[in-house]
């Protein structure tokens, strides 16, 4: 038995997952009510709330799973990237917690935690694959040859797809976070009706670029105001996610087919947008391409994935220390 446990951000996440990956128990914690009224997470109290939630949220993990904590074999704990006052909580516990028991330690990667959401789903999936990371600090393209060889195709070159939704989300006035409201707001709206130039559409480039794209929603808001016009706000969610999802459809599709693989796997918390979903799903299917994406709880941060991930490094037999540091801008592949 392996317990994860994820405080990279802000939700305070704990799963217990048996070797073999399968998974017993979650609980996850979100701290959107503390940080809602500041339009963002705001780190320091961020850290603040894990100190005061990750007991109760490993001992209820342990209880669902009807276990005690002498049955554990290891602990797997996000390491980084992420806040580092929020990751220090989680490691500092993990730490204390494998030291009391007497059980290794294994610091995850965040991101690698993502990639093993992909075998949360329906359906095992196995390298090489490409893969999409899209949350709120990142939005990668990997080519994940094996588990431990993820290469980096691209990146964001400023803000992630999950940052462009809650900032516009800010603009529209529809609060914290914006990527569940502009998804709901979108499927009542029309997106021709407000239409937006694709950000960065090159595929020959798998990089990506999300500020420009805040920017033209920022003219349009001040254009239609300065002219005494108003806007329907679901066809401008509508307009704006439409253009984010076929950019990131489009260039991790043109990926998987110059890396010749056959497989995308989708994941981070963008991953639950319906849209994205959707034409992910139907893309796919014109291109010949399998498209993995877990169910919504597991795209978004969780305790589960970090245990995967731990189940995975017990089972390749890794060696784990008590010696490590969280590192905020822990990257892989390059
Ligand atoms: O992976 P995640 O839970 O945390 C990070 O590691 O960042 O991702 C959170 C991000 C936020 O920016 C949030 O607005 C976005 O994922 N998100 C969505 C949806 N649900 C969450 N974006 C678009 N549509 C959604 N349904
Ligand atoms: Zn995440």
């Amino acid at each position: 038995m392996i317990l994860g446990i994820e405080t990279s951000c802000d939700e305070t996440a704990a799963a217990v997952a048996r070797a073999d990956g399968a998974v017993l128990a979650e609980i996850v914690r979100s701290q959107v009510e503390t940080h809602a009224r500041y339009g963002g997470v705001v780190p320091e109290l961020a850290g603040r709330r894990h100190i005061e939630t990750i007991d109760q949220v490993v001992r209820e993990a342990l209880t669902r799973a009807g276990i005690g904590p002498h049955e554990l074999s290891a602990v797997a704990v996000t390491g980084g990237p992420g806040l580092i006052g929020a990751l220090l909580v989680g490691v500092a516990y993990g730490k204390a917690l494998a030291y009391a028991l007497r059980i290794p330690l294994f610091p995850v990667n965040h991101l690698e935690g993502h990639l093993c959401a992909a075998s949360l789903g329906a359906g095992a999936v196995a390298p090489p694959f490409v893969a999409l990371i899209a949350s709120g600090g990142h939005t990668n393209l990997y080519h994940v040859k094996t588990w431990d060889e993820p290469e980096l195709l691209g990146r964001t070159l400023d803000d992630a797809a999950g940052e462009a939704f809650d900032k516009a989300a800010k603009m529209l006035g529809l609060g914290y976070p914006g990527g569940p409201v502009i998804d709901r707001l979108a499927g009542e709206g029309d997106p021709e009706r407000a239409p937006f130039p694709r950000p960065y559409p090159t595929c020959e480039d798998l990089n990506f670029s999300f500020s420009g794209i805040k920017t033209a929603l920022l003219y349009y808001l001040r254009d239609r105001e300065a002219e005494g016009r108003s806007w329907h706000v679901p066809d401008v969610a509508a307009g704006f996610q439409q253009a984010i999802v076929d950019v990131l459809v489009e260039k991790s599709l043109f990926a998987a087919k110059r890396c010749g693989v056959r497989d995308v796997v989708v994941t981070g918390g963008v991953a639950a947008n319906s849209q994205l979903r959707a034409r992910f799903e139907a893309r796919g299917r014109d291109e010949g391409i399998t498209i993995h994406i877990p169910p919504v709880g597991y795209c978004t941060d969780n305790g589960a994935m970090i245990a995967v991930a731990g189940a995975r490094l017990l089972r390749e037999g890794r060696v784990a220390s008590l010696d490590f540091e969280p590192r905020a801008d822990w990257v892989i592949g390059g």
